[in-house]
């Protein structure tokens, strides 16, 4: 049985705007098991950013927590100060920021930076850190590491700045680190050698990855769970082989379909249709329902609870309730499953965590 390194209960977030309150994360429960990479998935404004700046006590302003608790080792970060939220940061719990160009100091050398964190929180002498930032940027792959200790973030390369950026947060050796969309910003080869490059390093430091990303087809074969958000709340959560090969919310199936590397003979690429629901005024049922088309009656009136598909499976989706008409799984849905059957090895992670 793995370990539960943090549990996140019932959270709730809202923004005070002068629009009104938005309500962007609406009961959010998720654990994150030790030496695990969970990606959160999910399109545009469901709440990903907001859900892990929460977790490193870096809420906006305007923000207020209206309920649940974040438990890391049995305390809850929820209720930190600010100064023991500091100790934790990039100790304990790391961040790669989803843009990574404005997470370095442009007027600080990089040596310094990577530095920095092992003086303050591991109480390295300056020469010992320096040396071990010469380490991390080896272990990063930045070439010619030792000559460029003393350079600028401006005069590396876009690919080699998100290294750096790794390095920064691996510096203490987390046992968490939150990569929001690490790759937004970099070409799709870059993005794959940092994925890469952060499931080599998990299997040096053995971290708790969690991974933010829009992008269903990136964590096919760097996660081990998937949980997929939509509006705030997290609406199906399972094995990465079970959010692959057996998904069961209509949103899950939009994402899959929408994957653009897969070919199986559809002609245009698909776009679930419909825009994200208002989060200042949620109409009641379900937030998926106008764009589903699969929604029953239900839907409309009440939001689903989770359903649970396997012991490590849920979805919150009325299709699994048993009063639920019986549905096959649409025929796009049916061919993904058989494309990523067929091309299994690598593809997707054969077992995830037991
Ligand atoms: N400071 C803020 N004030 C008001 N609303 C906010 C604030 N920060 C976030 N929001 C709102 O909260 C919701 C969730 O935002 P969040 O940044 O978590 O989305 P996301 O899933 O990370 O999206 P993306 O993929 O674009 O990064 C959005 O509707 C957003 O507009
Ligand atoms: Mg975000």
């Amino acid at each position: 049985m793995a370990e539960t390194l943090l549990e996140m209960n019932d959270l709730h977030i809202s923004f005070q705007t002068f629009a009104g309150k938005v309500k962007a994360v609406r009961g959010v429960t998720l654990a994150l098991q030790k030496g695990e990479t969970l990606a959160l998935v999910g399109e545009s404004g469901s709440g990903k950013s907001v859900t892990c700046r929460s977790m490193m006590g870096l809420l906006a302003k305007n923000a207020q927590v209206e309920g649940g608790e974040i438990l890391y080792h049995g305390e809850d970060l929820l209720a930190k100060s600010n100064k023991e939220m500091k100790h934790i940061r990039g100790k304990e719990i790391a961040m790669i920021f989803q843009n990574p160009m404005t997470s370095l100091n442009p007027t600080m050398t990089v040596g310094k930076q990577v530095a920095e964190p092992l003086i303050l929180h591991q109480k390295l002498s300056k020469s010992a850190a320096r040396k071990r930032a010469l380490e991390l940027l080896q272990d990063v792959g930045i070439p010619d590491c030792e000559k460029r200790l003393n350079d600028y973030p401006h005069q590396f390369s876009g690919g080699q700045r998100q290294r750096i950026v790794v390095a920064i947060a691996l510096a203490c050796n987390p046992e968490i680190l939150i990569a929001d969309e690490p790759t937004t910003a970099l070409d799709v080869t870059i993005q794959a050698q940092i994925l890469e490059l952060l499931k080599t390093l998990q299997n040096k430091v053995s971290t708790s990855i969690l991974f933010i990303t829009h992008d269903l087809g990136v964590v096919a074969n760097v996660a081990d769970r998937v949980a997929v958000m939509y509006g705030g709340k997290i609406v199906e959560i399972g094995r990465v082989d079970e959010i692959f090969y057996n998904p069961q919310h209509p949103y899950t199936w939009g994402l899959l379909r929408s994957m653009p590397t897969v070919d199986t003979g559809d002609e245009d690429l698909y776009a679930i249709p419909g825009s994200p629901p208002d989060l200042l005024a949620p109409p009641p049922g379900d937030l998926f329902a106008s764009r589903n088309p699969y929604a029953l009656t239900v839907d409309v009136h009440y939001e689903p609870p989770l359903f649970q598909v396997s012991p490590t499976h849920f979805a919150a989706t009325w299709l699994l309730d048993p009063r639920a008409p019986k549905m096959e799984v649409p025929e796009a849905i049916a061919a993904r499953r058989r494309y990523f059957l067929a091309r299994n090895s690598g593809l997707i992670k054969k077992e995830g965590l037991t």
